[in-house]
């Protein structure tokens, strides 16, 4: 290894007192590849094993914790213990390369396309979705969830941690970012309401912490203390009202002080400065690093493609760097950068050689269904 990189290659202990082996984490990435039944595949269990070796820690896919939160054709579901053996076998997958394995759990909200769903879309409150038509090209205007439907939701998440525990899972990531649910009751642009749900930031704050409390509750009866639990978050919104990086500020404030293990910043790129209007233009990875003061670490993801670009994320004040669309185009990243071979990291996508990859085949076709999302497609 190039002793310039050494760094991505530390150990470091989490709060609960896990210690993961390096600062190499593979970002939670939908394969659109689940079994019609909502179980995981085979194909996606290829994809993950050839991923897995060296990774610190792998987020997976995210897994829809509610009939009314799937987003995505073929995404993996957790409602009942018929989806365990599988995720058993995923778990399995996973460690057996070494690192910490993650599963993500989401629900879609607003963004949830109304044909996977029956076409009951909920969310914090009814503001219509421009990012979301039916099949009749109307936007979608979700259904405001009601109190006990909020309530059931939250144990949802609890019920997917338990899941996770008993498949085998080091861990749980709780999907906060990328405009779904949990973003839409944190954020004004979404949430509405003026009950206990919404209204004042900290009102606003209630599902995301609530739903931290849930799972933790899960893992303290499961008498789990070593288990694993991250919250991701998207740091700014561009709609106006939306989040603004201020708030973000706040929100991390708190879930610092929550207990958690780590906590996930999603942005498209890892050294954005705050875009909208916010009180410090720093760099966003640099503002989260000193408002978490040490509290607990902090992982960061957007466009890293070289050990480089993952070494400038630690330097910002990130402690570990997350690949994402570069683990897909290169199953060995982590393996080249260990020996010293990172000048042969492929960093654009190969469609012809998807399969040498363990690219799933739906997956591959999503990704060449959006032409300029990876490099190589444009
Ligand atoms: C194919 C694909 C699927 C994704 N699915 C998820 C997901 O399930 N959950 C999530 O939080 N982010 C998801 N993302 C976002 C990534 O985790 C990551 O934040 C984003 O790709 C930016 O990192 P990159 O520039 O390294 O690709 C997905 C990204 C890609 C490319």
């Amino acid at each position: 290894m190039n002793a310039k990189y050494q760094k991505l290659f530390e150990p470091i202990t989490l709060p609960n007192g896990e210690t993961i082996k390096n600062r190499v984490v593979i970002a939670p990435m939908t394969t659109e590849s689940a079994n019609p039944d909502g179980t995981v595949s085979d194909a996606e269990l290829s994809y993950y094993a050839a991923r897995a070796n060296g990774v610190g820690m792998f987020i997976t896919a995210c897994i829809a914790v509610s009939p009314n939160g799937i987003t995505f054709p073929g995404q993996f579901v957790g409602f009942d213990e018929r989806q365990l053996p599988r995720l058993r076998l995923l778990a399995e997958t996973i460690k057996r390369g070494g690192g910490k394995a993650i599963l993500q759990m989401q629900h879609g909200g607003r963004q949830c396309p109304p044909d996977l769903i029956d076409g009951d879309v909920v969310s914090s409150g009814t503001v219509g979705n421009p990012r979301n038509v039916d099949a009749a090209g109307n936007m979608v205007v979700p259904r405001e969830l009601s109190d006990a439907e909020i309530r059931a939701i939250i144990k949802d998440f609890g019920r997917v941690t338990s899941m996770a525990i008993d498949a085998g899972f080091d861990g749980v990531e709780i999907h906060g970012a990328n405009t779904y649910l949990i973003q839409q009751f944190f954020s004004p642009l979404t949430n509405t309401r003026s009950d206990l749900w919404g209204g004042s930031i900290d009102k606003r704050m209630t599902f995301p912490l609530q739903i931290v409390n849930e799972v933790q509750a899960v893992i303290r009866q499961a008498k789990r203390r070593d288990f694993i639990v991250g919250y991701r978050f998207s740091p700014e919104e561009f709609e106006t009202p939306g989040i603004r990086f201020d708030e973000t500020l706040q929100l991390v404030d708190r879930l610092a002080g929550y207990n958690l293990d780590y906590l996930h910043v999603s942005m498209a790129q890892v050294d954005f400065h705050p875009r909208m209007e916010a009180t410090s233009q720093a760099a966003m990875v640099t503002q989260l690093h000193d408002i978490i003061d040490g509290r607990v670490p902090l992982v960061a993801v957007g466009s890293i493609f070289t050990p480089e670009q993952a070494m400038h994320a630690l330097t910002l004040g990130a402690d570990f760097a997350a690949l994402g669309r570069v683990a897909v185009i290169d199953p060995d990243w982590i393996a080249k950068v260990d020996a010293g071979r990172e000048d042969e990291i492929v960093q654009t996508f190969d469609a012809e050689g998807a399969d040498a990859t363990a690219v799933p085949e739906l997956m591959r076709d999503w990704i060449l269904a959006k032409p300029g999302w990876f490099p190589g497609t444009e």
